[in-house]
């Protein structure tokens, strides 16, 4: 009868380490699966991101340089904070595809005029643009980032690429 028990003791403390056992492997389990969840989140968050850029009356961005990340998705918004009409200062955001003279496209954007929208060549060498806006505008665009490298935008409007240039750089 002594040993009986004993036994009986043993085998409920088996079940019970097994039992324990259990326990801390599903815990593990679950915050392994917090961990990836976290994980996959931080990564869903980095497909994306969203970039604003302003330009005014003076004929110039708020911004010279932007940064992105190879493989996101970039949505850019430009907003035009000025008051004055487009057809006397407008502004888009035009990305040009690399190897693109500035000079040579501001050149061929100025004869396209404003019925193409101040875009030559039905885009060829751009890789993502906005439309032209006047005073109070904004709109938006959105496109791959393009492969790390650096990449420059303009404003297409005649003779706005002097002054309304800037760096957009993939990392
Ligand atoms: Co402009």
């Amino acid at each position: 009868m002594k040993r009986l028990s004993s036994l009986f003791l043993l085998a409920s403390l088996a079940l019970l380490v097994s039992c324990g056992g259990k326990e801390e492997k599903k815990e593990e389990k679950e915050s392994l699966k917090i961990g990836t969840s976290k994980e996959a989140e931080k990564q869903e968050d980095s497909k994306t991101v969203e970039v604003s850029l302003t330009g005014n009356d003076m004929m110039k961005f708020n911004k010279n340089e932007i940064r992105v990340k190879a493989g996101q998705e970039v949505t850019l918004t430009l907003s035009h904070v000025g008051t004055m009409k487009k057809i006397v200062m407008g502004h888009n955001f035009t990305l040009l595809k690399p190897g693109t003279s500035i000079q040579e496209f501001a050149l061929k954007a100025s004869e396209a005029g404003e019925e193409k929208d101040w875009i030559p060549e039905d885009g060829k060498e751009v890789i993502a643009h906005t439309k032209m806006l006047g005073g109070g505008e904004s709109d938006s665009v959105t496109f791959m980032a393009p492969e790390p490298g650096t990449y420059d935008f303009i404003c297409s409007f005649p003779g706005h690429s002097a002054l309304m240039k800037g760096k957009f750089i993939v990392e």
